[in-house]
């Protein structure tokens, strides 16, 4: 089974795609988490990334791409994976067919988490993320146990460096120029389902999992 997550930032992408990931024993693959990893322990990189990411820009589609491959191309992807933040661009989504069709394989389900851009704002500050193993909470609608600590490993929950109101107006309008293109992309390809973000998380599960049974 292999599926792309579409939608804004902060729509739940990852929310969701860690949850898919669980119960269909596939690997979460998230470009953003792979770029935040490398950020953290500090690889040429993460240093590279970092540049755009903190300006709210995409990293150049060489790069992405680049890494995406490698991942993809490991053994734990052969029964399939999902895809949490790649593709972004219509660039990147051409690759990526172009590869799969090598191979004689191809996406089964693009899903858009559709959430309207007046509730991203408050989705983001309110986000906490853990940079050690890349679960992530909201002090309002999904808190961790303990304030400030991650449940599942321990570490300190921080606000991501993007995550700030004026970056994250930058992140929205990139969103709407670079990766809105790509609903139309897999609606051509009849892939495409939407379903409700502004849900809560388990009915937006739920959702997700009647278009995958
Ligand atoms: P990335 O890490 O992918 O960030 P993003 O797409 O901006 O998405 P987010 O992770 O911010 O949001 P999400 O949809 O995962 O939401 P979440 O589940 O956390 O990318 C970061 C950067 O890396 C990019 O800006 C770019 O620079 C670079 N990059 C990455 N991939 C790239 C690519 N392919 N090409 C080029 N550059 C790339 O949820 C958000 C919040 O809401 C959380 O606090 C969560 O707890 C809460 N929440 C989730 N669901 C619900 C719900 N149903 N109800 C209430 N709250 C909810
Ligand atoms: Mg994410
Ligand atoms: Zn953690």
């Amino acid at each position: 089974m292999k599926i792309i997550m579409l939608g804004a930032p902060g729509a739940g992408k990852g929310t969701q795609a860690k949850m898919i990931a669980e119960k269909y024993s596939v690997p979460h693959i998230s470009t953003g988490d792979i770029f935040r990893a490398n950020i953290k322990s500090g690889t040429a990189l993460g240093m590279e990334a970092k540049q755009y990411m903190d300006q709210g820009m995409l990293v150049p589609d060489e790069l992405t791409v680049r890494i995406l491959l490698d991942r993809v191309a490991q053994e734990d992807c052969k029964a399939g994976y999902v895809l949490d933040g790649f593709p972004r661009t219509i660039p990147q989504a051409e690759v990526l067919e172009k590869e799969l069709h090598k191979l004689g394989e191809k996406i089964d389900w693009a899903i858009d988490v559709d959430v309207p851009d007046e509730n991203i704002i408050r989705r983001m500050s309110g986000r906490r993320a853990c940079l050690s193993c890349g679960a992530t909470y909201h002090m309002e609608y999904i808190p961790p146990k303990k304030e400030g600590v991650c449940d599942t490993c321990g570490s300190d929950l921080v606000l991501r460096d993007d995550d700030k109101a004026e970056t994250v107006k930058k992140r929205l309008d990139v969103y709407h120029e670079q990766t809105q293109p790509l609903i139309d992309f897999y609606t051509d390809r009849n892939i495409l389902r939407t379903v409700d973000g502004t849900l809560s998380m388990e009915d937006v599960f739920a959702a997700i999992v009647a278009i995958l049974d």
